[in-house]
């Protein structure tokens, strides 16, 4: 039986193992090598970070992932199908590694925050204007 995701450990295994399937993804891997020019040693930290602030509750990552996406999205698509391919190697990943109460969590906080994301991206800007007011 597998373990579940208990620490900061499990969390860098699951990030490493993700990206390295990112990276070779021909939809969304160039996003990262070709577009942002992603350094690893960097984003990597970064995502340990991120994640251990959604599942752990610690105020660990300090950042703005909207700001950034908004950014990105000026200089390549995300949408339906860049989301779709981002989530299903997000689970994949999950599901290889680890079972239990906490890899289903994750699994879900990624579907939300992605799903979120990916609304806020598309949405007119308009509504942004008006929500944010
Ligand atoms: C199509 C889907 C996505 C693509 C192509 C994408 C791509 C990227 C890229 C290229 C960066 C910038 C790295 C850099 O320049 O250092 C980034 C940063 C980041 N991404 Fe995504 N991303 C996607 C979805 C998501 C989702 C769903 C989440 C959260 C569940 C997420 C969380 C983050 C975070 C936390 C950062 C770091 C932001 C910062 O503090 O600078 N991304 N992403």
């Amino acid at each position: 039986m597998k373990k579940d995701i208990l620490n900061r450990q499990d969390l860098i295994l699951l990030v490493d193992t993700f990206y390295k399937k990112v990276e070779q993804n021909a939809k969304i891997g160039p996003i990262f090598t070709e577009v942002a020019k992603v350094d690893w040693t960097h984003h990597l930290p970064k995502m340990y970070d991120f994640w251990e602030s959604i599942l752990f509750g610690k105020a660990v990552y300090k950042g703005n992932p909207m700001l950034t996406h908004f950014a990105l999205k000026e200089k390549t698509t995300l949408q339906e199908e860049e989301f779709n391919t981002w989530k299903s190697i997000f689970y994949e990943t999950v599901d290889e590694l680890f079972e239990g109460e906490n890899a289903e969590i994750i699994k879900q906080k990624a579907q939300s925050i992605a799903d979120l994301m990916h609304f806020k991206l598309n949405m007119p800007k308009s509504h942004i204007t008006i929500k944010n007011k």
